[in-house]
């Protein structure tokens, strides 16, 4: 019976066995595991574009190489991910036709522009350090090819960090049109990165399923506020401050206390009335009608390869 299949699922769960692809599983965790790893995948392709504005601008051949080899970084975890999702059931067409119909979300956190090159340095201290913390946990996930994914995902996510933690050095350590540089970018992609958490665990529809089935170790308020104690500490060493008055260290809870997310501001973007929302969507769209030829080739060439060999 299916209450027999499902206990025997869990038991595997809760000792650590590895879910495979070809294992029985709820249909519902089949559906979470499919929501959350394409949403991850569009989130590492959508995050191409905020990065891939600054590649033509770099201010050096060496920052436009690093540059270009974290883009492409992404793609390949983008890539990655989306072979995870195929392992479920779901067809990659299927899979991007919902993130350019709207129906799949993709990070909040790409949502917001580049304005400077201090961007590319906030990002990647921000938003890859943000990352981090949520891929390292995921490295140990219920199912088999999300976390073998992850762990590869890792090795190349803390070079990106520590990248965008050197170009802030740097830039804290100039003159002081880049030290204000520096700052500003700080101040916009701060109260974002935090966002990228998810919202409270009392609001999180997910959690405690994904809890129960292994996907989420930590709660959505648990990494974040792991992050803010990493961050606050390596914001010393920039000499910058971060836009948050209520931060602070609280010595009774060992973890520094910070202000109230603004989360008006977090739904606004998930549903789409961010500041980049509608381009971000656009760009992919074009990219995807304007690479159709390419597929068609891979695919022509594929077709004839595999005649060739069945001569
Ligand atoms: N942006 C957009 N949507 C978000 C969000 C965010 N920052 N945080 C939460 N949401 C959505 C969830 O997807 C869910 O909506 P859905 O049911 O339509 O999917 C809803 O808000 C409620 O949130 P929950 O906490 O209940 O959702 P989850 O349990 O899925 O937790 C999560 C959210 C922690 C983001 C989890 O989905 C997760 O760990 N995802 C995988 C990691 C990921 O996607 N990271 C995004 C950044 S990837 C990245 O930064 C690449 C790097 O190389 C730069």
């Amino acid at each position: 019976s299916v209450q027999e299949l499902e206990k025997i699922f869990q038991d595997k769960v809760d000792q650590e066995i590895k879910i495979e692809p070809k294992d029985w599983m709820p249909d519902a965790y089949r559906k979470t595991l499919v929501r959350q790893i394409s949403q991850h995948a569009h989130s590492e392709i959508v995050g191409m574009l905020p990065e891939g504005n600054w590649i033509s601008r770099a201010p050096s051949l060496k920052r436009k190489a690093i540059l270009l080899a974290k883009v492409q970084d992404e793609a390949g975890h983008g890539l990655y991910l989306y072979s995870a999702v195929e392992t479920l059931g779901t067809t990659r067409n299927q899979t991007i036709e919902d993130l350019h119909s709207g129906k799949a979300k993709y990070s909040s956190i790409f949502n917001y522009p580049t304005l400077t090159w201090a961007d590319i340095g906030a990002i990647g201290w921000l938003v890859d350090g943000a990352a981090i913390l949520n891929q390292v946990m995921l490295c140990r996930a219920s199912y088999g090819p999300y976390a073998r994914a992850m762990v590869r995902i890792c090795k190349e996510e803390s070079f990106h960090q520590r990248q965008g933690f050197e170009i802030l050095l740097v830039l804290s350590k100039g003159t002081p049109e880049q030290q204000a540089m520096c700052q500003d970018a700080i101040n916009r992609w701060w109260w974002p990165s935090l966002m990228m958490f998810g919202p409270k665990d009392s609001e999180s529809t997910h959690s405690d399923q994904s809890m129960t089935w292994k996907i989420k170790r930590k709660s959505n308020d648990e990494l974040r506020q792991q992050f803010v104690d990493m961050i606050v500490e390596q914001a010393k060493i920039l000499n910058v401050t971060l836009p948050d008055p209520a931060l602070q260290w609280n010595a009774e809870r060992g973890h520094y206390d910070f202000g109230e997310i603004d989360w008006v501001e977090f739904w606004n973007v998930v549903k789409g009335n961010g500041p980049c929302n509608k381009q971000r969507l656009e760009a992919r769209r074009k990219a995807w009608d304007e690479g159709a030829w390419v597929r068609d080739a891979a695919a022509a060439h594929a077709e004839k390869r595999k005649a060739r060999q069945e001569v």
